[in-house]
């Protein structure tokens, strides 16, 4: 199917998330939309599959003009889209989900024949009988592509779907791709992951600021495409990082014969130190008792045994209170669950975190308060923006901007997690001058890159065991591979 949008504009307030933006993707093609957070990527694709209405501008489908004004709009005109957060129904089986035609109208009258013939073509191996509840996220959205190509989807749009699966999950994802583009369906690929673009996609467009910066044919092995698709993202060359060395001699925290307990799994940890200024980072599988060694050192859950000392104070035991007061900041994962929000503006986050003194507000000066983060922080919003509407990364500026002036210890949970190149050379880059305030800081990450560029010392987490702190310059990404994997 050959998708044409021409100059479509969508407005947000006072963001103009799409500017006239045009794209042509050709039947039987996997096209690339690339672009840093905030460029208007998601906000496009939707307007295609009918969650957002334009303000203005065409889509054509096969050359008809088409008017796709809600997602059942979209559907019958032969689009569908794989959310991030897949929209099924975890309650029901892999077959009653695939059976819904939509929320509102489930049963679609197909059989588990019409699922196990599907699942076939695409070497999907999806038990009808299992509760989606219980499924992987890639398993969830394999089970979403044989929905919607079963209701005669002709345009697949998948916008940042590697985030979360594993990797054989992502090889099987890419090939179902390449097998509807040879059956004629075209296919949008919205990724922030360049490697990725150039693996799968046969042309891509970088939007930016929400316009259309320009489009390439994307040739496997070509040379010059990874330089050309930045300069186009970012509209110069990216500075590579080179963190410096940050530790001071002080030790900053100080944890004795600490027990940890986590959902399924306990971790104890007998003597760790940690200067201040240094940069530790947290590697391991989900669930591997990171998290309950953050909220301890967060001081959001006391330990079963144990000290923990910050800058050399005992504050063991002592309330959440305590360790903000002593300069503990703790950024959770889940940005709009834990650490944002959701109805508050910026200005309104602003207000609670640095509360005036006296009565009442002075709007003005909260405003202007705003009004310099959102400049400093280069957050792509104004003072009223509602926090839940920011892109994923301009959540996390804020959340940074938030942050108070002084810190001892900084914990953080996947600090760059779904975000672009530059946003994450900007995150890393705050967070280093951070370090050489005297800042400790303790972060947990997927992306054993990201770990192996910005730690001084890693600790490796499996089953509940935390390895000592190793110096990330004596490690091979394949050492830490197997430590993560239960090697120690
Ligand atoms: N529902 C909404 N209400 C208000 N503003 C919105 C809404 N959705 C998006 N925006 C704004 O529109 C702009 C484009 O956002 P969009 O989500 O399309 O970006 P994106 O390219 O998908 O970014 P990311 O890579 O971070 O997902 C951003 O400034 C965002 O804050
Ligand atoms: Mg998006």
């Amino acid at each position: 199917m050959r998708v044409e949008l021409k100059h479509i504009h969508k407005r947000f307030g006072a963001v103009h998330a799409n500017n006239d933006v045009s794209l042509l993707v050709e039947a039987g093609t996997i096209h690339g939309l690339l672009g840093e957070n905030g460029a208007g990527k998601s906000t496009l694709v939707k307007m295609l599959t009918g969650f957002y209405s334009r303000d203005s501008g065409e889509i054509l489908l096969d050359g008809k003009r088409v008017d796709v004004r809600t997602p059942i709009d979209g559907v019958r005109s032969g689009v569908g889209m794989l959310h991030q957060d897949p929209l099924d129904f975890s309650a029901l089986t892999v077959l009653e989900n695939f059976q819904a035609r939509s929320r509102f109208t489930p049963s679609s009258g197909t059989s588990a024949q019409d699922l196990a013939k599907l699942a076939q073509q695409f070497n999907f191996k999806l038990d009808p009988n299992e509760l989606v509840g219980n499924l992987t996220v890639g398993e969830r959205q394999q089970l979403e592509l044989l929905r919607l190509l079963s209701l005669g989807v002709r345009t697949l749009i998948l916008d940042e779907p590697t985030t979360g699966i594993s990797a054989s999950q992502k090889t099987q994802l890419f090939n179902a791709m390449r097998t509807l583009a040879s059956q004629g369906k075209s296919v949008i690929f919205v990724s922030h992951k360049l490697e990725d673009v150039e693996e799968v996609c046969n042309h891509a467009t970088v939007m930016r600021r929400g316009q259309v910066m320009g489009n390439v044919p994307v040739k496997k092995g070509d040379p010059y495409l990874s330089g050309q698709l930045v300069d186009l993202m970012f509209g110069r060359e990216l500075a590579l990082p080179n963190k410096p060395a940050t530790a001071q001699p002080e030790v900053g925290l100080h944890l004795k014969k600490v027990l940890l307990k986590g959902d399924n799994l306990s971790v104890a940890i007998n003597d760790l130190q940690i200067q201040r200024g240094e940069v530790i980072g947290l590697a391991g599988l989900e669930g591997s008792g990171q998290r309950p060694f953050i909220l301890a050192c967060a001081g959001v859950e006391a330990p079963i045994a144990g000290q923990i000392y910050i800058n050399n104070k005992d504050l063991t035991h002592q309330p959440y209170k305590q360790y903000l007061d002593n300069g503990v900041c703790y950024v959770p994962a889940d940005r709009l669950r834990e650490g944002l929000v959701a109805g508050l503006s910026i200005q309104d986050h602003m207000a609670i975190r640095n509360p005036a003194p006296g009565m009442f507000l002075d709007q003005n000066a909260m405003n202007a308060k705003a009004k310099s983060a959102i400049a400093h922080f280069n957050i792509r919003g104004t003072p009223n923006s509602k926090v839940e509407r920011l892109s994923g990364g301009n959540q996390q500026r804020t959340q940074i901007a938030l942050m108070p002036a002084t810190l001892n210890l900084l914990l953080m949970e996947h600090p760059t997690r779904g975000l672009d190149i530059e946003s994450v050379l900007w995150i890393w880059k705050q967070l280093i001058e951070r370090c050489q305030q005297g800042t400790t800081i303790l972060f947990a990450s997927a992306d054993l890159d990201e770990i192996m560029e910005y730690s001084d010392r890693v600790i490796v987490f499996s089953g509940g065991n935390a390895s000592a702190p190793i110096p990330a310059s004596h490690l091979s990404a394949s050492k830490l591979g197997e430590m993560i994997g239960g090697k120690f």
